[in-house]
């Protein structure tokens, strides 16, 4: 069927282009690297943070909104009696032209009517706590155009949970000061916060609105404010109720004339005892400070220009040449940006994810590093030491942790028996990238407790010493609440709808659940981990771990098999889950994933098996489903998962984060055709161009499910951006189909590809060394037959590291 199309890929700029406001859902890009960050729609819907979404919410938003995507930055531009904005919303009036183009931590909004152009460029400086917002007006049409301009920011009482729901207090607290062009966000400044926001221009304003009722009216909407309807701003004084952020510009413009206005978003925060200037009054100096950085045309198009050579430099460390667009474009841009953003956020601030509910999750953040690692090593390292400084002394660990405080987060505690092993999973990651063995001598502590410091090396000891401390009936590892499967509960029977299935562990006394998926995440990482002990002379502590794992791939090959594929579990009765003679569920897709990632059984044909039962029972045309077939009732000793009708999230939807752990079984296993058939299928550039409707959700990102082949609608995407598919679609196609795997002591070439595949170059940046990497397939799915570095021939499949520029010829 042919599908609508809302925009494409612009590969030169490294855009998306959104040609039509109304997408089939809010399509939308991050702004911000590091500590400010806002989320934008295409019709700029959205909000931003400092650092943290919960705790520091600077702007509101409400989610789940009628309209959906309500709530954002808002221009105004009233022409006559034509109101209008350039991103189409909130006034919806028609655009002669519209267009968003989503960049690199930037976006774009351009609209027209009437002879009016109106383009704003939205971005989040470098190292600056502010948003900019760079609206230029053109008149495009042959009469003198006189227009009143409003802007609109709509302020969170800095709690984004408390915001939402304790209005007793809040209609009672906001406070705004009003100097000049710039409007500030002053709410609990009085007493316990040190910190205030504000919302500037670089002109002189006409008048300004900082109460939401009087601004907008009671009765009217942010598509109809009475303000902006009359041409008449009220100057009003918010105390109390919800303050806002208005401002009111006069603008004449001749036939041909173009005007720029610079608004800035910014966040301050003051010493204690410098916070105020008079009594009552903030100490502006930082904010003026700030926007003096950013108060011209001039100042902000070189921000922008930084912003832009950050991200060449960040994109050029890895850059393919395959002649295959839509690959190369992912490769190149798009995945690599979504690993950026969902380092930045785990899974904490999306159109999906309301920033109130998760901080980073300990397995999330470890994965998402090995996406990024490559990126900004040093924050990968900080990132590292954060994580494992939230572990216990017995090797488990908080599941989650909030960015502010870097605390591990007690309401939802710890228990998840799979996250100490990707701790490994990260650290060997960082090391193989940079070389940087220094980081296993790192002090850190448990539970972020002073004077509980040890190496980072025995928090990894710790980690795999939980997993072989924790062995059930089967000397499988015990599941605890959960392992990757959040939804997988095996120990928790509820039968109240009021119990979370996240915390309730109500008959863990006695358990025999068992994890298969664990058992393969602790053969992969134990044997990186004992790679690396050997790596470090740690020779009795390698033996003893691969002890540990021979135990396990032993133990899987006995009481893990089920004839055709993987069991997924044991119960907590000790009955088999993911097996043939189950009703429903009899295959998932998890243990298939890791076990044949650490090739168990291989020898015994096992992994060739499990990867066809993968094709012959999980396949569908969007991709794999997480298990088959999907549950049809609810099972209360399983959990959450059989809680979700058939096809959707971790009830058989295709879940992707998943997907490529079977992809990197099939490149280990040298099955190229079938390693590229099942990326390509949730690879978004293959997604973009076949159904952008029926997917609704970004085209240029992964999302986290794709609803299933028992779903009501297979192929509908939801919970876009923020997911573990983005560093393992990056890990997958990177390291394990082109064939580009750092290593300790150099640069690991062993592509798997379909036979399709034809010559392809990779430039990769690595430590100080830049390597140009020619490929010659000659029809092989796998298989390096011969490399030259430098036009001399080498032994084995490793280019030993050494700094400067190389070339390397790899033949197939
Ligand atoms: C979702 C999971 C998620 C978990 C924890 C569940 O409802 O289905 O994907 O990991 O919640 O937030
Ligand atoms: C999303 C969570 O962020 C992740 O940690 C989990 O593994 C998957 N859901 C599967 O349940």
């Amino acid at each position: 069927m042919e599908q609508k199309r809302y925009g494409h890929f612009d590969d030169q700029h490294r855009e998306y282009v959104i040609t039509d406001p109304q997408t089939p859902w809010p399509w939308i890009n991050y702004l911000g690297n590091e500590d400010f960050f806002s989320l934008i729609s295409n019709t700029a819907g959205g909000y931003s943070f400092y650092k943290d979404a919960k705790f520091r919410r600077i702007t509101r938003y409400r989610y789940n909104n009628v309209p959906m995507d309500n709530g954002g930055r808002y221009f105004y531009i009233k022409d006559g009696d034509t109101v209008w904005n350039p991103g189409w919303k909130p006034c919806k009036t028609p655009l002669d032209f519209y267009e968003c183009r989503h960049g690199m931590s930037y976006t774009r909004i351009t609209g027209r009517k009437n002879g009016i152009e109106a383009s704003v460029l939205f971005f989040v400086p470098l190292k600056k706590w502010a948003e900019v917002q760079k609206l230029t007006l053109t008149n495009q049409s042959k009469e003198v155009k006189q227009l009143k301009l409003f802007s609109f920011e709509e302020w969170c009482l800095w709690n984004a949970a408390t915001d939402m729901e304790n209005f007793q207090r809040n209609f009672s607290t906001g406070e705004v000061e009003i100097e000049g062009s710039t409007i500030y966000h002053k709410t609990e400044y009085r007493e316990r916060r040190n910190h205030y926001a504000f919302y500037h221009v670089n002109a002189p304003i006409q008048g300004f609105d900082t109460d939401r009722e009087t601004f907008v009216g009671l009765y009217n909407a942010f598509a109809d404010p009475q303000a902006v309807m009359e041409g008449k701003p009220r100057n009003s004084h918010a105390h109390g109720w919800s303050p806002i952020a208005s401002h009111y510009i006069e603008v004449t413009l001749q036939p041909g004339e173009s005007k720029d206005f610079v608004f800035l978003l910014g966040y301050i925060e003051n010493e204690q005892d410098e916070k105020f200037e008079a009594p009552q009054v903030i100490n502006k100096k930082k904010a003026h400070a700030l926007i003096a950085e950013l108060d011209t045309t001039e100042k902000v198009d070189k921000a922008f220009a930084a912003l832009c050579e950050y991200w060449d430099a960040l994109l050029n460390i890895y850059k393919v040449k395959t002649g295959n667009d839509k690959l190369d474009r992912m490769v190149n841009i798009w995945n690599q940006y979504q690993c950026m953003v969902t380092f930045n956020f785990s899974r904490s601030a999306s159109f999906f994810e309301s920033g109130v509910g998760r901080g980073m999750g300990f397995r999330d953040s470890n994965q998402d590093l090995v996406g990024f690692v490559h990126q900004i090593p040093p924050r990968a390292r900080q990132r590292i030491i954060d994580i494992a400084s939230t572990q216990f002394p017995d090797g488990g660990c908080y599941h989650q942790y909030q960015p502010l405080t870097k605390r591990g987060n007690n309401d939802i505690g710890g228990g998840f028996n799979d996250d100490p092993c990707w701790l490994i999973f990260g650290t060997v990651a960082y090391i193989k990238e940079t070389g940087d063995f220094s980081i296993l001598d790192e002090m850190v502590p448990f539970d972020n407790q002073p004077g509980t410091e040890v190496t980072l090396f025995e928090h990894l000891k710790i980690s795999m010493d939980h997993v072989i401390k924790n062995l059930g009936p089967h000397m499988l590892p015990l599941i605890g609440r959960a392992d990757w499967n959040d939804c997988l509960n095996l120990n928790c029977f509820s039968w109240d709808p009021n119990e979370s299935f996240q915390t309730t562990e109500n008959v863990s006394e006695g358990t025999k659940a068992e994890s298969l998926m664990i058992a393969g995440l602790f053969v992969v990482t134990g044997k990186d981990y004992v790679a690396l002990c050997k790596k470090i002379g740690k020779a009795d502590e390698a033996a003893r771990m691969q002890q540990a794992v021979d135990a396990m791939i032993e133990a899987v090959k006995k009481d893990g098999w089920d004839g055709e594929w993987y069991l997924r579990a044991y119960d907590f009765y000790g009955r088999k889950i993911g097996s043939n003679e189950c009703d429903e569920a009899k295959i998932f897709i998890e243990s298939q994933g890791w076990c044949t990632m650490a090739e168990i059984g291989a020898e015994d044909g096992m992994v060739a098996k499990s990867l066809d039962s993968c094709k012959k029972y999980l396949e569908c045309e969007h991709g794999m489903v997480l298990n088959n077939p999907a549950f049809s009732k609810y099972i209360y000793e399983y959990g959450e998962i059989s809680s979700y009708p058939e096809g959707y999230k971790e009830n058989a939807g295709i879940f992707c984060h998943n997907n490529p752990w079977v992809i990197i079984g099939e490149t280990l296993a040298g099955r190229g055709n079938d390693a590229w058939n099942h990326y390509a299928k949730i690879l978004p550039s293959y997604v973009e161009e076949k159904y952008q409707t029926l997917h609704k959700v970004e085209p240029y990102v992964n999302c986290q499910m794709v609803a299933g082949k028992d779903a009501f609608r297979p192929g509908e995407g939801k919970n876009s951006w923020l997911t573990g598919t983005a560093a393992w679609m990056w890990y997958t196609v990177s390291e394990f189909i082109l064939g580009i795997k750092p290593d300790y002591d150099g640069i690991r070439i062993d592509p798997c590809l379909p036979e399709t595949a034809t010559d392809y170059t990779v430039n990769r940046k690595f430590r100080e060394a830049e390597y140009e990497i020619t490929i010659h397939p000659n029809g092989s799915q796998k298989g390096v037959k011969s490399i030259t570095l430098d036009g001399k021939p080498i032994d084995g499949t490793v280019i030993p590291y050494s700094a400067g520029k190389h070339t390397v010829e790899v033949t197939m």
